[in-house]
């Protein structure tokens, strides 16, 4: 069974991790390519963009895929569009993976926004020291707010992407501990903090360590995604539903 994996996530690579090595499943993983030096994965895997539904759909039919898992990121709301109306049009099944939105919990101090630009709206008019996890490609609408100092992590360097007067920037990648993302709030004297609702376990230790501080963490809500399709919540079920697909008992 030839299958496809949109990719650039932990559940993609979890994902990819439990099909290498089986004869049954022939899976292909697809990046966008955004990481300079991703890490490497033990299935064949293709990087880049697929050119719109148009391009998705042609290659789903040259390539014969017989299903695909869209095992993108809960905030690249384009590729999980282009993949529903492409599987659509291919007629090819499709499933997607998407790790559960992260909820409130009791000592929270969330500030729910719409958008990167209410994020920024919601830091207000006085300088605070701002811990920016959203990412490299999100960081332009901060450059409308230059009184804050910024502490930003992000994977790739940043270069330019964020011209104000105060940036402090970090290059690390998930998965990080509570611990450690304390010492570093602790040691910026960290007033705030801006996430995306992205969920999962990785990045999820930046919130429970604001929560331990009692500072207020802005987080974006998540894009809309296609409605009617399909959704899983782990590699496992993942997997489990193209066995089912497959014909085969786990
Ligand atoms: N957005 C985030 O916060 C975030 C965070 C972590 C990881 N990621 C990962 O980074 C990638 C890009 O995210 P994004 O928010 O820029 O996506 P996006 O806005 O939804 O997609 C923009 C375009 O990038 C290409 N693309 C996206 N994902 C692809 C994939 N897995 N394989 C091949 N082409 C892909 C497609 O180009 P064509 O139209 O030419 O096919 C798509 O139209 C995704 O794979 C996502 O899983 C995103």
């Amino acid at each position: 069974m030839r299958i496809l994996i949109l990719g650039g996530t932990t559940e993609a690579s979890a994902l990819a991790a439990r099909l290498a090595g089986r004869s049954d499943i022939s899976p292909l993983l697809s990046m966008a390519g955004r990481t300079s030096d991703p890490r490497p994965m033990p299935i064949p895997t293709r990087i880049g963009g697929f050119g719109g539904v148009t391009g998705l759909a042609d290659f789903l039919r040259q390539e014969r895929i017989e299903a695909v898992i869209d095992a993108t990121h809960p905030f690249a709301a384009v590729m999980s569009r282009n993949a529903a109306e492409a599987c659509a049009q291919a007629r090819v099944p499709l499933l997607a993976l998407r790790r559960p939105a992260w909820m409130p919990q009791a000592g929270d101090h969330w500030i729910d926004v719409p958008s990167m630009e209410a994020a920024v709206q919601a830091l207000g008019e006085a300088a605070r020291r701002v811990f920016l996890t959203v990412g490299r490609l999100e960081l332009a609408p901060f450059t409308a707010a230059p009184q804050h100092t910024y502490l930003v992590r992000t994977i790739e360097s940043i270069g330019d992407a964020l011209p104000v007067p105060d940036v402090i920037a970090i290059q690390d990648r998930a998965p990080f501990h509570e611990d450690s993302e304390r010492m570093l709030m602790e040691r910026e004297r960290v007033d705030v903090v801006v996430t995306k609702n992205s969920g999962g376990a990785a990045t999820y230790p930046k919130i429970a360590a604001a929560r331990s501080l009692g500072l207020p963490v802005v987080v974006v809500a998540r894009p809309e995604k296609p409605p009617g399709i399909e959704e899983v919540a782990s590699a496992d079920a993942a997997l489990d539903w193209l066995q089912r697909r497959h014909g085969r008992s786990p």
